[in-house]
Formats: structure tokens, sequence, C-alpha cells
């Protein structure tokens, strides 16, 4: 499956070292204004080598629409975007052409299609999350028509937890913090880290707001299903969060249970989302990213051949994922969302009858 998504649906293409990644993305609105600046501004968060807590490959992500826009404007037709790849060192990776890197998905890949692009990993390379992005823009564009809102930033690195969530800040932020207090120390985290040759892993936190009440289908397309579905997929997420997540099951229900009043629910535990249908609050999703698997110290591992063998890696590696996953996640986030809305419209007969008035 290269495919997500049912009515709101993208498929992506293409892998690290190849010529190009790519989308085609069909269910656009037709009428859908497409800004071609935004969806480039949302690659340029994403794009790597900006900083010194990401990764040394440095792509332009220049995206093109290829199809499916006129005079500004997506026709409903499928819209397909390409990004080439311009900065690929396919030699870096001669050294483990023949081997599994712990951590990644060399063993599985290897062992699943008996054939591997081992140049970044090929389609296993978070590469692939670019296209993830240029599709995840189009969704923001809709949402924003919409006044629904997404945002998205770093709450923890190494164990360093952000005390407060400032969704303004990570756009002023190298890498992405939503607590300026504790910025320095995660950023310093990722340095050390860096430094002895080793990665971190960290927290992302996203936020959906003005998302209308009834969202998601009750049984087996739940909002928060599909959010944890659509979070799992990126690459190195290990856990996902609605809400209080795990936190839940260690408090009573009497603590854990939002109040309810007439103007709306008294505080939000539940993250925006009761019985798999968003609730009109807040969605919050929190998202764990485990460090990044490709270090620069020894390691042990075994061949194709099966021999067990040390190596140490050459290549440009991001010392902690979860800094340019955030722009990933946040993407995923729009396109749950913008796939819901358009699946939800039948939910009543009254979004039906629309189409006749
Ligand atoms: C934005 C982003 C950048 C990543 N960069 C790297 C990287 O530079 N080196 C690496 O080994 N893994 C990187 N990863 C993680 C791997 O792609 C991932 O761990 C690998 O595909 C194995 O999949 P799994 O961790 O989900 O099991 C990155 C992940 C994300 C989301």
């Amino acid at each position: 499956m290269n495919t997500f998504g049912i009515r709101f649906r993208f498929t992506t293409f293409g892998e690290s070292h190849g010529k190009a990644i790519g989308c085609v993305v069909d269910g656009v609105p037709a009428g859908l204004e497409v800004d071609e600046a935004f969806i480039q501004s949302e690659l340029d968060r994403r794009k790597p080598g900006k900083t010194k807590f990401e990764t040394a490959r440095k792509e332009a992500d220049k995206v093109e629409i290829l199809s499916g826009v006129f005079e500004g404007k997506a026709t409903g037709t499928p819209i397909a975007m390409v990004i080439f790849n311009t900065s690929q060192k396919s030699k870096d990776y001669s050294n483990i052409k023949d081997l599994f890197r712990p951590g990644h998905a060399d063993f599985t890949y290897f062992h699943k299609y008996g054939i591997r692009d081992y140049r970044g990993g090929g389609r296993s390379s978070a590469r692939e999350t670019a296209a993830r992005v240029a599709a995840g823009g189009l969704a923001k564009l809709m949402l924003r028509e919409l006044g629904i809102e997404v945002n998205s930033g770093i709450s923890e690195i190494d164990g360093i937890h952000a005390t407060c969530y400032n969704y303004d800040y990570p756009a002023q932020s190298e890498i992405f913090a939503l607590d300026p207090s504790v910025e320095e120390a995660q950023k310093n985290a990722i340095l050390e880290a860096k430094k002895a040759h080793d990665s971190v892993g960290g927290v992302v936190r996203v936020v959906i707001r003005n998302v209308p009440v009834g969202l998601g289908q009750p049984l087996y397309y739940k909002l928060d299903a599909l959010l944890a579905d659509a979070m799992m997929g990126i690459n190195a997420v290990k856990a996902v969060e609605i809400g209080d997540g795990c936190m839940s099951a260690r408090s009573k229900g009497s603590q854990n249970n939002d109040q309810i009043r007439k103007d709306g629910f008294a505080s939000n535990h539940a993250g925006g989302i009761l019985g798999g249908i968003s609730d009109g609050e807040e969605i919050v999703v929190n998202v764990y990213f485990k460090p990044t698997p490709s270090i620069f110290q020894k390691q042990h591992t075994i061949t194709t051949q099966n021999e067990e063998v040390d190596f140490e890696l050459k290549g440009r590696h991001d010392p902690c994922v979860a800094v340019r996953g955030s722009v990933v996640a946040e993407s995923m986030a729009a396109l749950v969302i913008a796939d819901m809305l358009l699946l939800n419209m039948g939910s009543k007969i009254e979004g039906l009858k629309r189409y006749y008035s």
C-alpha cells in the first residue's frame, strides 16, 4: 500500500536516491485555490540541511505541480506533484550494501522482497515523507478555507519535557520547540548526542482547532484510529496518544471525565474525540519518535550471507528525527481531517440535501 485515505486520497512514489519522489492526490474539491507558494513553504519547513540539528544532506525540495490545477484552481482531477532529488551521495552507502543497519528497515525489506535499494534506505527512507508534506499542503489549503487550523511542535527531546505549549513559537525555533524555556536544553541534548556519534528520540504534539462535532466513523474508521494509523505510518514513530493517552490509564474516572457545560467541555482529557467522533474541542495528538537508527558508533550486525560483523556507518543523518518529523505529523493530521470531512458530508440527510439547494 502506497496510498492513504478514502475520499481525499494520496499515493506517493519514489526512493531516497532515485530520480524523484512525489505524489498523486485524488479527491481535492474542484475550485479550491491551489497556492503553490504555500505548498512550497510547507516543504521548506521539512527540508533537510537547514540547521546543525538536522542531517547535512541539502535538498532544494522544489515542488512542481504537474496536473489537476488550471488558472490556480483545482479542477477536481488528480493533482500530481513531483520533487526531484538533487543531493544523493550513493557512495556513502556502499559499505552497507551487503549488511543490515540495526534499527533500520534493511533487514525486513531484504527478507520481504529479496531485493533492496540500499542507497539511503531506498523507499524506507524518510525522504518519502516530503511527498506526504506536499499532499498535506493541499489538505491544509482545503482546511484553511473552512477555518480549521493544524499546528505542531516539539514537546519533548531526550526526556526533556515542555512545560507549556506555545503553538506560535515553533515557527521561530530551529528545532520547532513548543516551549522556549526548555528549548536550549533540548538543543543541547541533540548536539551532545551528535558529538557522541549517537542520536536521541523525541515527542511531537499536534493540535487541530475548529474541527466541527461529528467527524469520524463510529466503528471501523474512528477518527482516533485513523489518526493513529496516519502517525504510526510515519518512519520512526513508535507510539501515538490522543489527549491524555497513556496517562488516562493511570487516572480515576472522576479525574479523566471532561465535565460538560452548555458552552462546551470544562476540560479536554479526551483530546477532542469521544467514541471515535470529534467532540468539537481541540484535537490533541502526541507522536513518539524513536532515536535515529543510523548512528556513527561501531555496531554489530549480520551480512546478507549471515556472517556476523562489526561496522561503522558513513553518510549524513538526522541526530533527532522528531525535529523534521513534526511537520510530517502535522501534514498527516491535515490529510486525515480532510478525508474525514469529505467522508462525513453524507452522515446526515441535511448534508446530502445541501447538494440540491
Ligand atoms: C523526518 C525523518 C527523518 C529521518 N531521517 C533519518 C536519517 O537521517 N537516518 C536514519 O537512519 N533514519 C532516519 N529516519 C528514520 C527511518 O526512516 C526509520 O527509522 C526507518 O525507516 C525504520 O522504520 P521504523 O523506525 O519505523 O521501524 C527519519 C525519520 C523521519 C520521520
